[in-house]
């Protein structure tokens, strides 16, 4: 993003009018000043999309996604930021501007070419090694294996000679330095020699978004340790950040919904049994960034991990993950010791979708694992479960849906759905012992102030700048929040006085921008907005200190005397702090 400097973008937002941009997409009609139309993101029948032409910015009502008019390509288009900023300066006939002319960003874009093209290089030699006579054994491991030479042709597979300077002697020979070699991950560097750093190995490569392989792991052939080496972090290769399989799902026309799995050989197994939309993390837990990453291309996934403990630990974890970005998130196990490879090379493509077909929500895999540890053939079994299954359902946040599930655990244990749905309300209002829930309620008082001050903020730049030293981003208590107070605080002090469409191209993430244009829509400026917002900071400031005190209280019952001491001591700090808050 800092690649564009502000007041090139602000020339772009001027002669991009968002009007003319989205009606491309959407059939707009004007009514009370503002463009309205069937919004494109979600299925709708009567129009809540809205486009704001004074302000630059679009929002929908319905499924409360905004943004300004690069914001609204990204979506539409499935593009980065950067692309569709390019996108629309062609559009308007804007040239591109020169790239930042920073020495090291241009020292390290080209040291990424050229790993690059040296893996590219390695590819090409992998592959044509395990298609030639060296490559016979490996050849025919994967073909034993299920992976015919279609297969192996699609991902680029390829077999690492048992040398120590195959590689090396071949990028040495293109002209590529040891040193760089070393920092490529393709070799190791030891007492200043280079070694190959895959031997004897069946080569998967790593094909990152735009098509380049960035990485490779490679398999051993037999059951020697490491099962598989992969390449190590370099400039060009983050593992939080790619996925494998990303590129073959990233070539299909419209992905409904993609599968998740743990290993690479699942990926290219799966593919070749027809389920095209597959991907693994690499080798680690999947991760938020490989998350947003797939959120690109889809909103449905199907967790498909291994049939053992690690696999349903894996499951749980990576579950969070998934529903924290957004997805609607379902799940598929197997039968102990099966992986997705396993089984679909036993029962086919059919009866992978008969899975996909009985694929529990993530609400519904929660309430079964949870029954698993009760035994609902005894009056306790049956309670425990319930209790515990309330509090799995009061996560949801429709009460539709609520209500759905208690019904589902109401037929299980012999419990009204009433009660459980009433079993949820007690624990909010009983629940002191959980810390989660204490954040929860402080979170919700504190939101509001926080909502406030930053519509207020966003809705007046000037008065913001007179009190944005007297509260920090730590202060607020959701991520969007904090960074979308930094991105006002960072324009304020480098003295740029953003509109609204420009606010947002300092916002990386989707759920931030979302969060601003919510906060753009539902605020005019205040009578007197500085007081107004010195105001919002005390009442950011004293949910904060209720929410410590009530965790102190609890704290009380059970600690030690001595403890309790300490802790009345604590207490009686805040109520003083809280009080002298109450007159000023
Ligand atoms: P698996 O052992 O399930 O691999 O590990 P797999 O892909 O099913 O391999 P096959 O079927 O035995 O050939 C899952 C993933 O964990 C990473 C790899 O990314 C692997 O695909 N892994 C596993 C490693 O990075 N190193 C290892 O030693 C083992
Ligand atoms: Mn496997």
């Amino acid at each position: 993003m800092a690649r564009f400097s502000d007041v090139w973008l602000s020339e772009l937002y001027n002669k991009c009018d968002i009007v003319d941009v989205v009606s491309d997409y959407v059939t707009l009609a004007e009514r009370g000043g503002r463009y309205w139309g069937l919004c494109p993101f979600h299925h709708e029948k009567t129009p809540s999309f809205s486009v704001n032409r004074e302000k630059q910015l679009y929002y929908c009502f319905g499924c409360k996604a905004g943004g300004n008019v690069a914001n609204f390509v990204m979506k539409i288009e499935n593009l980065t930021f950067g692309e569709s900023v390019e996108l629309l300066a062609r559009r308007c006939g804007l040239p591109m501007p020169k790239l930042v002319d920073d020495k090291q960003y241009q020292e390290i874009k080209e040291k990424k070419r050229q790993i690059a093209e040296m893996h590219k290089l390695a590819a090409r030699f992998y592959h044509n090694t395990l298609m030639s006579a060296a490559g016979a054994d490996a050849l025919a491991y994967l073909k034993r294996r299920g992976v015919g030479e279609e297969t192996v042709k699609r991902f680029g597979l390829g077999y690492a000679p048992d040398s120590w300077d195959s590689v090396v002697s071949l990028l040495t020979a293109e002209g590529y330095s040891e040193p760089l070699i070393g920092e490529s991950g393709l070799a190791a560097v030891k007492n200043g020699k280079a070694f190959d750093a895959f031997r004897n190995r069946v080569m998967y490569p790593i094909i990152n978004v735009f098509g380049d392989v960035v990485a490779f792991g490679g398999r051993v052939l037999d059951d020697s340790t490491p099962k598989y080496l992969n390449t190590k972090d370099t400039v060009l290769f983050n593992k939080r950040r790619n996925l494998y399989g990303i590129d073959l799902l990233r070539r299909q026309r419209s992905v409904k919904s993609a599968v998740i799995v743990e290993g690479y050989m699942d990926v290219v197994s799966m593919y070749a049994h027809g389920v095209k939309a597959v991907v693994a993390s690499l080798g680690t837990a999947l991760t938020k960034e490989q998350a947003i990453l797939l959120k690109r291309y889809t909103n449905d996934v199907f967790i498909s991990y291994d049939g053992d403990e690690a696999g349903e630990i894996a499951t749980g974890k990576a579950m969070d993950i998934l529903e924290a970005e957004g997805f609607n998130v379902r799940v598929i196990r197997f039968d102990e010791g099966l992986d997705p490879d396993d089984f679909i090379r036993r029962y086919g493509l059919a009866g992978f979708a008969k899975k996909v077909k009985a694929a529990p929500s993530a609400i519904q895999y929660r309430l079964e694992m949870k029954k698993r540890e009760f035994l609902l053939d005894t009056e306790d079994g049956r309670e425990g479960y319930a209790i515990e299954a309330a509090k799995i359902i009061a996560r949801l946040d429709s009460p539709i849906k609520r209500e759905r599930y208690a019904e589902m655990v109401a037929e299980q244990t012999g419990f009204s759905a009433a009660s459980i749905l009433g079993q949820m309300h007690k624990k909010t209002a009983n629940e002191n012992t959980s810390a989660n829930y204490r954040y929860n309620r402080t979170e919700k008082t504190a939101d509001n102030s926080e909502s406030a001050f930053l519509a207020c903020a966003l809705a007046d730049i000037r008065s913001f700048e007179a009190v944005a030293d007297e509260i920090g981003a730590d202060e607020f208590t959701t991520p969007s929040h904090k960074n979308i107070f930094s991105a006002l605080s960072d324009c304020v002090k480098r003295g740029i006085q953003p509109t609204d469409a420009e606010i947002l191209s300092h916002l990386e993430r989707e759920d931030d921008r979302n969060e601003a244009v919510r906060l753009m829509e539902i605020m005019t400026a205040a009578e007197d907005p500085v007081a107004y917002l010195k105001d919002c900071v005390k009442k950011i400031r004293t949910a904060k200190m209720k929410g410590e005190r009530e965790a102190l209280m609890e704290a009380l019952r059970g600690a030690s005397a001595e403890q309790q001491r300490s802790l009345l001591a604590r207490i009686g700090e805040i109520d003083k702090e809280l009080n002298r808050n109450r007159f000023v």
